[in-house]
């Protein structure tokens, strides 16, 4: 089983969403047990609150339920327990390396170079385009899955 640990800033709509979204993809495909998929944030702005209400409705939307999930911290328990660590935008890059010290840094990637790309997954509380960022993160998530599954 591979551990991915998605992260963003407050662990309310981007991590949520990909941590959400990855899951729906392996249960769609009867899988859920081939990895561990879970999220948190970088800060604690959030801690303890529910996905991002526009978030969430677009999730619903797309037949995916949040409504258990609560933003957490990462922490450098973290580091150990998951194989990827795998970061929104480069803030979070820097932010998550900080958090899990020189041991796991190594374990950091931005989801969009699954891709190929060096770009950010946009936050979504700042630029207010959820439908954007849904789209980076499925295409994100898409080809992480692509990729590691290929590793095995
Ligand atoms: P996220 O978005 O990092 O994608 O969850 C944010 C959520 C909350 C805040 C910033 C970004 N905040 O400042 O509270």
């Amino acid at each position: 089983m591979k551990r991915i640990m998605f992260v963003c800033l407050g662990n309310i709509c981007r991590s949520p969403m990909a941590e959400l979204v990855a899951k729906d993809i392996l249960a769609k495909q009867g899988r859920a047990n081939d990895y561990l998929i879970e999220s948190a944030a970088t800060t604690d702005y959030e801690s303890g609150n529910p996905v991002y209400p526009p978030v969430a409705s677009l999730l619903t939307k797309k037949g995916i339920d949040c409504s258990g999930k609560r933003s957490r911290l990462l922490t450098a328990a973290h580091g150990d327990k998951f194989d990827l660590i795998v970061c929104m935008d480069d803030g979070n890059i820097r932010d998550a390396k900080n958090i899990l010290g020189a041991a796991n840094a190594h374990k950091c990637v931005k989801l969009l170079s699954f891709c190929g790309e060096n770009g950010n997954v946009s936050d979504p509380w700042y630029t207010r385009d959820f439908d954007t960022c849904y789209r980076d993160i499925l295409r994100g998530v898409t080809a992480m899955f692509a990729e590691l599954d290929s590793r095995k």
